[in-house]
């Protein structure tokens, strides 16, 4: 029956990010993006007709305002033909203080799941492309392991996909920063982003990166794979700082101590590299034999920061 079914998307890092827009209504990115999907956080997500006449929204069992999910069921029901209101239930395994970003796993299983819903057959590629309108960085989560979003030029043409790669030892560290950054979402920090006057030589320095980042994959460098990642993170956080409206920064001093002991480690010769989103939270990209030493590093120096090591994580799924 397929009004139980659900759908199950994990979150994703981009390694090489998604920061500006070139249209905002269609969620065009100014640049392409690559990511790594993680195996611990992920969305599951069922809809069923609603019993209102509106659309609803129940997330981790509380009633939420359902006005951004509404917004993307109207795009849905422009471009999949119209179906009656629903009722969207879902369960965020995603830590939901500051920085870990829930809209990629979240809108990612809910047009999975509408989709499903409708009995509609449609690529993966095609659902990354509606997902896009609700989130873009929601496009890249239908694909296991590493994923692409060209950036393309108009709707038809902007979508993810996998991203072939060898089965590699990556791991990913989340260090949860404790406190509050600037809650500045990730639209609006972009927008402003946008106005540094760096922003044009940003976005030809991140299709060099992406172009290294793409090799590095393919060769399963994970030494490579986290300097770039972390040179396009810095690069982008920069842009943050140097608005020209409304400068800001995510960075807390708890962020700051972490780079600065992510770079001593490297001193000593492990394996470290940051990478960071719309929040002061640091992923580091490393190996999977390396992160209990950095885990136990940082905890030394951090007793009450939260840990967690992700590894490579699987696409979307239906139940
Ligand atoms: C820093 O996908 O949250 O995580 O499209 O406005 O919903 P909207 O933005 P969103 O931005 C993610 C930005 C980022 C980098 C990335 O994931 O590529």
């Amino acid at each position: 029956d397929s009004t139980f079914m659900t759908a199950t998307a994990h979150t994703n890092i981009a390694l090489i990010k998604y920061w500006g827009k070139k249209n905002a209504f269609l969620n065009l990115p100014t640049t392409s993006s690559l990511s790594l999907t993680l195996d611990r956080f992920y969305t599951t997500t069922s809809v069923s007709p609603s019993e209102t006449s509106t659309d609803t929204f129940v997330l981790n069992e509380q009633v939420c305002d359902a006005t951004r999910v509404h917004t993307f069921l109207k795009i849905l029901r422009t471009q999949l033909g119209d179906f009656p209101p629903l009722h969207v239930s879902s369960d965020n395994h995603v830590p939901t203080s500051a920085g870990l970003a829930s809209s990629a796993s979240a809108f990612a299983a809910l047009t999975g799941e509408v989709v499903a819903y409708l009995g509609l057959d449609l690529p993966k590629e095609t659902l990354s492309r509606l997902a896009r309108r609700g989130s873009g960085s929601a496009s890249r989560s239908f694909f296991g392991h590493f994923a692409v979003w060209h950036e393309g030029v108009d709707d038809d043409s902007s979508f993810a996909e996998s991203l072939h790669a060898p089965d590699m030892p990556i791991a990913l560290i989340v260090a949860e920063v404790s406190g509050q950054s600037k809650k500045v979402g990730s639209s609006e920090g972009m927008m402003r982003a946008m106005t540094s006057p760096n922003y044009d030589d940003w976005v030809k320095q991140s299709a060099n990166q992406f172009d290294d980042m793409t090799a590095a994959v393919a060769n399963a460098d994970i030494e490579k794979i986290g300097a770039i990642a972390e040179n396009n993170a810095l690069a982008m956080h920069a842009l943050n700082l140097t608005a020209t409206r409304q400068p800001f920064t995510y960075f807390t001093d708890e962020t700051q101590l972490i780079l600065s002991l992510i770079k001593d480690m490297r001193r000593q010769g492990i394996l470290a590299y940051a990478t960071l989103d719309a929040g002061p939270n640091v992923k580091i990209v490393t190996t999977k034999a390396q992160a209990p030493e950095i885990v136990a590093a940082l905890h030394d120096y951090l007793p009450q920061l939260k840990l967690d090591v992700a590894v490579s994580g699987p696409g979307i799924t239906y139940d």
